[in-house]
């Protein structure tokens, strides 16, 4: 028999939360719309009383998405309950996550709070959640760090409270796979009422082992699992949602467990929050690096081509990656655009297809060869990203090894184009200084990378940014096939998020 394990996704607030990874209300929708293609069970959508972005993108994510069911988190506090109900109120399956330490050492440096004031904390917290839902999901932090006789008792009581799912987190990511199994394996025999809650676990990569104790936990009975996209978190991260649900999936004679992932939309999702972020994964990255179906030494490629399975345990099909080809050019019309779209993953609206259309045209006069992951990074830069307080208008520029650079800029804010120009020691120096006078901004460029998406001196070139300003840090992305272009898209799009950060700054 194979038992379906419940995805938790948890990439809008833990995910969300780590440095660099900050999303505004429209990024998140676009990114749980994707979510729900993948058929994750639960969205986890943010922190409400942390700050009114994130109160406002949980109450959007939940209004707008019925499937899933929708999850945002509190502290024990009534306050932080109460906000992150009002949030949730609208969400078809609304689940209250409730928080608090359980370890000695968070009780005594962190709550200043005896282990008996923790536990009524906990209770009071369930029942008042209760009383708004009936999904009340349990978290002890620091759970792997407690001692397990008190851990057990603050979990049977708050079952009896009416907590109907207890989560185990291994906050710091501090154990060890089989440690962690045989924690879950005590909790089962150790908590009387067991049965009237789910058990779900929550892990950290601190010491890279987030999925393995994940997998121990599910081979003792968890059956729900808490991780992110691409794995990304908090410090090391979170155990990543692909490595799990493809790990079952491919072992499902070892785990005898599966998920309701839809695998095919694991890469897709896995771009757009890339793409979002603006940070990459790393090329070897288990299942969604580029390198993680690539076969360099000839003998593996010798077996690959004579049987596929000597060396490749699943296949790039699974995980909805299709060989990279050449799709359209510019003869290719609206029809077979459509169509593409459709296969690479992206269902638009006529309006949004028209927009994309016209990009794709533009690039295919530049560019001989269109392929998928150009058609991709225009609907990224073109329709994923939000109109924001700023949008370039025009830019030129004048360089070369006698002239000194200059850049003329048009930016339009809040309906008015503002016109500058500027040098710089480098054309993108005097792009990036004349666009931080239009904005008034003094912001520092802490990070500047350029990429290309595909190959051939014709490329799309992808510009990321990472930019501070009053200790906050942003990243920006651009995409064009003229990098001084890109950057300037970049530079814009980071000033945009940086708006956004002040306007909703976190408050905890
Ligand atoms: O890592 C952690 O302990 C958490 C809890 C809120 C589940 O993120
Ligand atoms: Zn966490």
């Amino acid at each position: 028999m194979t038992d379906i394990i419940e995805i938790f996704d948890t990439t809008l607030r833990d995910g969300e939360q780590s440095p660099g990874f900050s999303m505004n209300v429209g990024e998140k929708i676009r990114l749980a719309k994707q979510l729900e293609k993948l058929n994750v069970d639960i969205i986890e959508a943010g922190f409400p009383i942390s700050s009114k972005g994130d109160f406002e993108s949980v109450k959007e994510i939940a209004r707008k998405f019925r499937k899933a069911k929708i999850a945002a988190l509190a502290r024990t506090d009534i306050r932080d309950i109460d906000r992150a109900w009002e949030a949730l109120k609208s969400a078809e399956n609304p689940i209250i996550h409730i928080v608090i330490a359980t370890s000695d050492l968070h009780l005594k440096y962190k709550l200043m709070k005896s282990r008996g004031e923790v536990l009524d904390a906990a209770v009071k917290a369930v029942k008042h959640a209760k009383a708004y839902t009936p999904f009340v999901e349990f978290s002890a932090e620091d759970a792997t760090r407690s001692n397990v006789d008190y851990l057990c008792k603050v979990f049977q009581a708050v079952i009896d409270a009416g907590a109907t799912i207890i989560n185990i987190p291994d906050t710091v990511g501090y154990s060890m796979p089989d440690e962690f199994g045989s924690l879950i394996k005590n909790i089962r025999e150790g908590v009387k009422n067991i049965d009237k809650s789910v058990i779900s676990v929550h892990c950290h990569n601190d010491l890279g082992l987030a999925v393995a104790n994940t997998l121990a936990a599910i081979k003792n009975g968890a059956r729900r699992v808490e991780c992110t996209v691409n794995g990304i978190g908090e410090r090391a991260g979170n155990a990543s949602l692909e490595e799990i649900v493809m790990a079952l999936r491919t072992r499902r004679d070892f785990h005898r467990c599966d998920t309701n992932i839809h695998t095919e939309h694991i890469y897709n999702t896995s771009r757009l929050l890339t793409h979002i972020t603006g940070i990459g994964v790393q090329p070897n990255k288990a299942i969604v690096g580029n390198n993680a179906f690539a076969h360099e030494a000839g003998i593996h490629q010798d077996g690959v081509l004579k049987e596929r399975t000597t060396y490749e345990i699943m296949t790039p099909q699974s995980i909805g990656v299709f060989q990279s080809t050449l799709v359209l050019g510019k003869h290719s019309g609206r029809h077979a655009f459509r169509e593409r779209l459709r296969e690479i993953g992206y269902e638009l609206s006529e309006e949004n297809i028209n927009i994309a259309f016209k990009r794709f045209k533009e690039l295919a006069d530049k560019k001989k060869e269109v392929f998928d992951e150009d058609i991709e990074a225009i609907i990224i830069d073109e329709i994923l990203r939000i109109p924001d307080t700023y949008r370039l208008v025009y830019l030129n520029v004048i360089s070369g090894s006698v002239t000194v650079p200059v850049a003329t800029v048009q930016i339009e804010i809040e309906g008015e184009v503002i016109q500058e120009a500027g040098f710089g020691s480098g054309p993108i120096d005097a792009v990036f200084k004349t666009i931080s006078k239009i904005a008034k901004t003094d912001c520092k460029l802490i990070r500047y990378a350029v990429n290309s998406i595909t190959g051939g001196t014709d490329a799309l070139g992808e510009v990321t940014v990472r930019l501070e300003e009053g200790g906050i840090q942003v990243i920006g992305q651009g995409a064009d096939t003229d990098i001084i272009m890109a950057s300037a898209k970049a530079f814009v799009n980071a000033l945009n998020r940086l708006d956004y950060r002040k306007k909703h700054p976190i408050v905890i």
